[in-house]
């Protein structure tokens, strides 16, 4: 049986992975943030009581601002395979904390790269790692973007990427560890955070829809995003570790849509016109925008035989029905004389 260790097991991506993981038969690990809330909520469903014989998933406290930490868990576990996925994930909010970004996700990723490269050394290991890159490090660079295109970030958090990429390919060339770098376009599900467009978007349908909601604030409707189904790119990333010599991967669609296009087609589910509910709060722009990123996918599906399984409109519908469903439960409670907790 393999062993995985996920750093980032309670994001989006960090829960689709270990369910298609522990599917295939893994024991996942994941790696879980200290935090004075439970913020396990996306997982709770795979957990087993640790006190159960062989549990399938395993939870260990850490921080990729920790780096003894991580290289004491990479010795209790004993992984076949790591995939990062940590990361302060948001690109808006690392123009307000850029520092903590570049600790995360650039300084992080070498924290866990010299831990797993020590642990190879002293268990004579050759661990496999998956490193999350982005399409955001393109940046500015025309599309379709491919593993050939040159970089171009345009954030604190794409630019710390992009430094995390070139750690994880300058280890590979230096130490001769199998590292891949996952050069990943946007993917979005019901799990997806409630502070990405998509998602804020189709939360605010269902409540719209359930009158709970009147208006819905957004920033640049203009700009075109590549968006796949997050359950079919955790796939690549585990393709990318079974084959026989590690490389780089970009993982699209290939198809782009504007935020706008992405408001028609899921205001339109339920019946409602956009423009009736959509107000622009310039507090949502970017001092730096990315434009437009459309993925040439050609290499991870000539590679690795991967290709994405929903469409664009499955993908937008499967949303809005969950959250209309999400929305229809908080009418209950509201209802019901409890009071109602609103994102934003
Ligand atoms: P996400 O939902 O924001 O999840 C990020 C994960 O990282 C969470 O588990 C979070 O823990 C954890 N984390 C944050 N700071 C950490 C720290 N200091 N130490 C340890 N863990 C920490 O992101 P996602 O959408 O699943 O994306 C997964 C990865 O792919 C990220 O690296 C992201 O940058 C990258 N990526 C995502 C996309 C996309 O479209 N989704 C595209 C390209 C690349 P908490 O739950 O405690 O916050
Ligand atoms: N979040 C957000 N909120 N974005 C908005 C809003 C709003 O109210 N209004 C318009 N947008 C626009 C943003 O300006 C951006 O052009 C686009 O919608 C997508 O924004 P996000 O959903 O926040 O995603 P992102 O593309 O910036 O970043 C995501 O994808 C990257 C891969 O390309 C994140 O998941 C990153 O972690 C990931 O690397």
């Amino acid at each position: 049986m393999k062993r995985a260790l996920i750093a980032g097991i309670t994001g989006q991506d960090g829960s689709y992975l270990a369910e298609f993981l522990a599917g295939k038969g893994y024991e996942v690990h994941g790696i879980v943030r200290r935090a004075s809330s439970f913020n396990t909520g996306r997982i709770d469903h795979l957990y087993q009581d640790p006190h159960e014989n062989k549990p399938r998933l395993v939870l260990h406290y850490g921080d990729l601002s920790d780096g003894t930490g991580l290289r004491r868990i990479l010795e209790n576990v004993r992984p076949d395979e790591v995939y990062n996925l940590a990361a302060q994930s948001h690109v808006k909010v690392s123009f307000e904390a850029p520092e903590y970004t570049a600790d995360i996700v650039a300084s992080g990723t070498l924290r866990l790269l010299e831990a797993v490269r020590d642990y190879n050394d002293i268990s004579k290991a050759s661990v496999r790692v998956y490193q999350a890159g982005s399409s955001e490090m393109f940046g500015a660079a025309s599309p379709p973007q491919s593993e050939a295109t040159p970089f171009y970030p345009r954030s604190p958090y794409a630019a710390s990427k992009v430094a995390a990429h070139w750690y994880a390919l300058n280890y590979r060339e230096a130490y001769g560890m199998f590292i891949c770098n996952g050069i990943l376009f946007n993917h979005e599900s019901p799990r997806r955070g409630e502070t990405f467009v998509t998602r804020k978007i189709t939360r605010a349908v269902g409540r719209i829809k359930h009158g709970l909601q009147e208006k819905l604030f957004l920033g640049n409707l203009d700009a075109k995003r590549d968006w796949g189904f997050a359950g079919d790119y955790v796939e690549a990333m585990c393709m990318m570790l079974q084959h026989d010599k590690p490389d780089d991967y970009v993982v699209a669609t290939g198809e782009a849509y504007s935020v706008q296009e992405f408001l028609v087609k899921a205001f339109g589910r339920v019946g409602l016109n956009w423009q009736d509910y959509v107000e622009i709060d310039p507090r949502y722009f970017r001092p730096t925008e990315v434009d437009f990123l459309q993925g040439d996918p050609t290499k991870v599906m000539t590679t690795l035989g991967w290709k994405p399984r929903v469409s664009f409109d499955e993908l937008v519908n499967m949303m809005v029905d969950q959250d209309l469903d999400l929305a229809l439960r908080e009418r209950t409670l509201t209802d019901a004389g409890f009071r109602r907790h609103i994102h934003s």
